[in-house]
């Protein structure tokens, strides 16, 4: 590992408060990054690191694109710079077949999981394009690429995630600024509460490497994802499905 790889460098990670958000939050701060952690609820957080790893929290809803903006506003003014946005913040929604699915549930699934990472998106490309350097690594899931019975909406969302990444990559393409997906397959955490064990059981066993990945597995990925070492890789959706992604 290349210690100080962020030196400099200011972070912003979506739904960081625990599980996949809080590993990519502390794996940028352990390699130099100012990171400053958004989420709704920070009632889990430790309240000190055993590591003396430094982030900074802040509530921000990333459905509120008032709130988005005023917290990138802010990190603007007290930083000058932000170099790294991670969109983390997600659900999966209830566990329920399509003819079942009710469309508050849909649309709770879609508005977090998708038109959130559209807004904080749209509003971290400016200081980014400013500067000529940005990373943007919109986390995914191996349920954007492979059916996932039972979870359509949210398999659904993480497909548009990746879609909306390709076409706004290109977009970018020129300006300094590089945009990426990572797609996990699933991880222990308290995500997947609201699916039922025989589903995360079935999702076990199609994973070729046999087990879970962990939230550091997820967090080194995602980190190349958001280095000055990922140069030349734009539109892309990395893989962390331990074999069950093959293309
Ligand atoms: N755990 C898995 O198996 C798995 C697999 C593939 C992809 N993912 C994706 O990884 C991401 C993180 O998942 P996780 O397992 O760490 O989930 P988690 O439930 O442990 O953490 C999600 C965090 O997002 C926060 N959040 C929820 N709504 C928010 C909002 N409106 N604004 C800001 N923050 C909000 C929550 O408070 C929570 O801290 C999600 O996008 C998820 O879809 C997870």
């Amino acid at each position: 590992m290349t210690q100080g790889r962020f030196a400099n460098q200011t972070a912003i990670v979506t739904g960081a408060a625990r599980g996949i958000g809080l590993g990519i939050a502390r794996r940028l701060a352990s390699e130099g990054a100012r990171v400053i952690a958004w989420d709704i609820n920070f009632d889990q957080a430790g309240s000190k690191d055993p590591e003396g790893i430094v982030i900074e929290s802040r509530i921000v809803d990333v459905t509120d694109s008032g709130a988005i903006q005023a917290g990138i506003d802010d990190v603007i003014s007290r930083f000058g710079r932000l170099d790294i946005f991670v969109n983390n913040a997600g659900v999966t929604g209830t566990q329920a077949t399509v003819q079942d699915y009710q469309l508050e549930e849909w649309n709770r699934v879609l508005t977090l999981d998708l038109t959130a990472v559209f807004l904080c998106c749209r509003a971290c490309i400016p200081p980014m394009r400013d500067q000529g350097y940005g990373r943007i690594v919109n986390i995914a899931s191996i349920a954007g690429k492979q059916p996932t019975p039972g979870i359509a909406a949210y398999s659904a969302a993480k497909s548009g995630v990746i879609g909306f990444t390709r076409s706004m990559a290109r977009e970018l393409a020129g300006s300094g600024v590089l945009a990426n997906c990572v797609a996990p397959a699933m991880a222990a955490t308290e995500l997947i509460d609201a699916l039922s064990p025989t589903f995360v059981e079935e999702s076990r066993k199609k994973i070729p490497l046999g087990r879970f990945v962990t939230v550091e597995e997820i967090a080194s990925v995602a980190a190349f994802a958001a280095s000055p070492e990922c140069s030349f890789t734009t539109g892309f959706t990395f893989d962390a499905s331990g074999g069950r992604a093959d293309f």
